[in-house]
């Protein structure tokens, strides 16, 4: 695994520098960021803005985060009370979000390394854990977290890096334990093999995969496959999303940019019916 999470890793500050310079990012974290990857990599995604109706990669990162802040945000409405990022990476949702919820209890997990950097960064007010997503049990594992709360798990740009078989062994671990809370969601996201036909998609996931030194992989044929992986990994209602429904419908820009991903939000257990939202169309 170690392996795997320096291959990983220079990701994170690729990714949190795109939060940093779009207003979603903190200063807290601008001393353990690195920043370089982004400087150089951006203003290339701009030759290709024209092809891709108007998106950068880095457009289509704010777009899968802003549509999870929109999930969560219908998850915390609907009785959430606690939730986990992992990978938190440098994301500063935990940091957003705690401020604008006071009632959610935030828990920031990532490896060692990862969750050590964040420690440094934020100090004891932010709670930042070791969370492999790769144990089942033990001292990193998700399941040693006691479960009397309504959860939610984000995994955000996490699943295209391991081979389908690992992903679905997340999903049954996160809905393992998710099923010994009250009700839990899972939120996320993943790239499907519908959208890897699309040429343009497979440039934007080469772009993610030469940041990460190892290929990007798509996973499923297309959203119902991955929605019954889901309902068989226990989960009870699973919904993939294509973020060209979301994004319309919040105005984010370049709504028509092509999907090269679909967000996962799946549940455990029955909501409380005086907070139920419908979801909207997947
Ligand atoms: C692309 S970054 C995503 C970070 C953050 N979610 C974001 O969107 O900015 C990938 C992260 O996955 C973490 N990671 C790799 N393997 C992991 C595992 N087995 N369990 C938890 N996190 C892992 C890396 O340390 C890195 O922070």
């Amino acid at each position: 695994m170690a392996d795997d999470t320096s291959r990983i890793s220079p990701t994170a500050h690729y990714t949190g520098a795109v939060w940093r310079a779009n207003g979603l990012g903190d200063t807290r974290l601008d001393g353990v960021l690195s920043r370089t990857v982004h400087r150089f990599l951006s203003p290339g995604g701009r030759l290709v803005r024209p092809f891709l109706g108007g998106a950068t990669l880095d457009t289509a990162l704010l777009r899968r985060h802003l549509i999870i802040d929109h999930l969560l945000h219908r998850a915390i409405c609907a009785g959430a009370t606690r939730v986990f990022e992992v990978p938190a990476g440098f994301s500063a949702r935990g940091l957003r979000f705690s401020s604008a919820h006071r009632g959610v209890q935030w828990v920031d997990g990532d490896l060692a390394h990862m969750a050590g950097l964040r420690r440094a960064a934020l100090g004891p007010e932010q709670r930042v854990e070791v969370i492999d997503l790769l144990a089942d049990d033990g001292p990193h594992a998700l399941s040693r977290f006691p479960t009397a709360e309504p959860t939610v798990v984000i995994v955000e740009g996490l699943f295209n890096y391991f081979p389908t078989p690992v992903v679905v062994d997340m999903w049954v671990r996160v809905a393992r334990f998710l099923q010994q809370c009250p009700v839990g969601w899972l939120l996320g996201d993943i790239a499907l093999g519908s959208h890897v036909r699309n040429p343009l998609v497979r440039l934007f996931l080469m772009a993610l995969g030469g940041i990460a030194r190892g290929r990007m992989t798509a996973h499923f044929d297309g959203p119902r496959d991955a929605e019954s992986t889901l309902l068989a990994s226990g989960f009870t209602e699973a919904t993939l999303h294509a973020p060209q429904a979301h994004a319309r419908a919040l105005e984010l820009p370049t709504p028509d940019a092509p999907d090269y991903l679909a967000l996962i939000e799946a549940r455990v257990g029955s909501l409380d019916p005086h907070h139920a939202i419908p979801l909207t169309p997947g």
